[in-house]
């Protein structure tokens, strides 16, 4: 039996991929060939960067030069991990690149550049689930062990509030509004723990995001200005409205918290059939639809990034964190992706769903 030919090999590469050969003027690195992953990465044609200088089209903080000529020398692969990588129109991305010598060629480089939101958000999956569940035991527990005792604190300082003068209530009305508080926060915990398993539909992504965009800039991001730039042609997706709406507020409100002063949301949709995932039978799917939420806030603290879909990881004072791990738990028990890529200025949060079995686009079509 013979394996696919080297040219569906390459088309199917998921990550950018370049050929370099270092035959430009005064041996300048230029592009001899891309796969499609990287046309799409620089939002171009293979036409038109074939034989121009690569590092005018990407631009790589890393010594790149020196990363080569090694790769040259010792005939053996490089991997530069976690550089910037600028394409000119679009903001810097963090990247891992692999570098590797091409075979009989001594002078021509493979070069992978595999955004790290790709790499990182591959290796976190089970362990977001794994987390979230053991923040659902936590939560049984929290919520029976806690709500009532305290409801039996806030119904004695009520009792006790009304024999004590002016001064002294103050105290016992500080009591009965922290409990409350508390309540809220472990009837928060409780929904988190309750969370049904999804009830999938063919649903049109647009719907769901128009009903959570109105009630965001109608209530908690009124002070923000909302775009969308949706894909009109897009498929159905295959998943539960009332549990992608909750997905899509919950991103929302992180997104209008973090400029409480004012800011920029988009909320983009589009199709790209490069990302596929294994589901959790173990089968590999196609996850060709994706929903972008973009702010242009101060991105997340560094100090909680790599951990923000964990539960109760907060980098708000008041934040219960659970918001992201509840979005982490439906899109997984969706058998999507949810990943984020954040800097300073610029954050994404990017949700990727399969498609609706027969996708009925003339339907869809007719609706949007
Ligand atoms: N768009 C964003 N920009 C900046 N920081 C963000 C953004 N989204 C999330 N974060 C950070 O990630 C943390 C975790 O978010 P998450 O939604 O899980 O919890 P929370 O918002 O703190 O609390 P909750 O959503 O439960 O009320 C936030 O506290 C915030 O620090
Ligand atoms: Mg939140």
């Amino acid at each position: 039996m013979t394996g696919p030919a080297t040219g569906v090999i390459w088309a199917a590469l998921p990550v950018p991929t370049f050929l370099l050969a270092r035959n430009g003027p005064n041996g300048s690195e230029m592009i001899l060939d891309c796969n499609p992953a990287a046309e799409q990465f620089l939002s171009t044609s293979l036409k038109s960067i074939k034989g121009q200088p690569a590092f005018d089209k990407l631009m790589i903080d890393a010594p790149m030069e020196d990363a080569l000529a090694r790769t040259r020398a010792n005939q053996a692969a490089i991997f530069v991990n976690d550089v910037y990588v600028g394409t000119g129109d679009r903001p810097p991305q963090i990247c891992n690149l692999q570098l590797a010598p091409l075979g009989d060629d001594r002078d021509v480089v493979l070069m992978l550049i595999a955004p790290r939101e790709i790499a990182g958000r591959l290796g976190r999956a089970e362990a977001v689930k794994s987390a979230a569940k053991s923040a659902i035991g936590m939560a049984d527990m929290l919520a029976h062990e806690i709500k009532n005792p305290l409801a039996g604190i806030a119904g004695a300082a009520q009792l006790l509030s009304m024999n004590l003068s002016n001064s002294d209530r103050e105290l016992t009305d500080l009591i009965v509004e922290e409990t409350r508080r508390i309540v809220k926060l472990l009837e928060q915990v409780e929904q988190f723990g309750n969370q049904r398993p999804p009830d999938c539909r063919p649903v049109n992504i647009h719907d769901v995001l128009e009903r959570a965009r109105r009630s965001a800039i109608v209530g908690f991001a009124a002070h923000m200005t909302v775009r969308e730039a949706y894909d009109p042609s897009l498929p159905l997706v295959w998943a539960d409205p009332d549990q992608l709406l909750q997905v899509f507020l919950n991103l929302l409100k992180n997104a209008a918290e973090a400029q409480p002063n004012g800011g920029r949301i988009l909320i983009k949709t589009f199709f790209e059939h490069s990302l596929r995932v294994k589901s959790r039978s173990g089968t590999g799917h196609a996850l060709p639809l994706h929903v972008e939420i973009k702010d242009d806030g101060p991105g997340l603290p560094p100090s909680i990034a790599s951990d923000v879909f964990d539960p109760f990881i907060s980098g708000r004072e008041n934040g219960t964190g659970l918001g992201l791990a509840l979005v982490s738990k439906i899109i997984a028990e969706h058998d999507g992706w949810v990943a984020v890529d954040s800097m300073p200025g610029r954050t994404v949060f990017r949700i990727s769903l399969p498609l609706a079995p027969n996708p009925r686009k003339a339907a869809l079509k007719e609706t949007s």
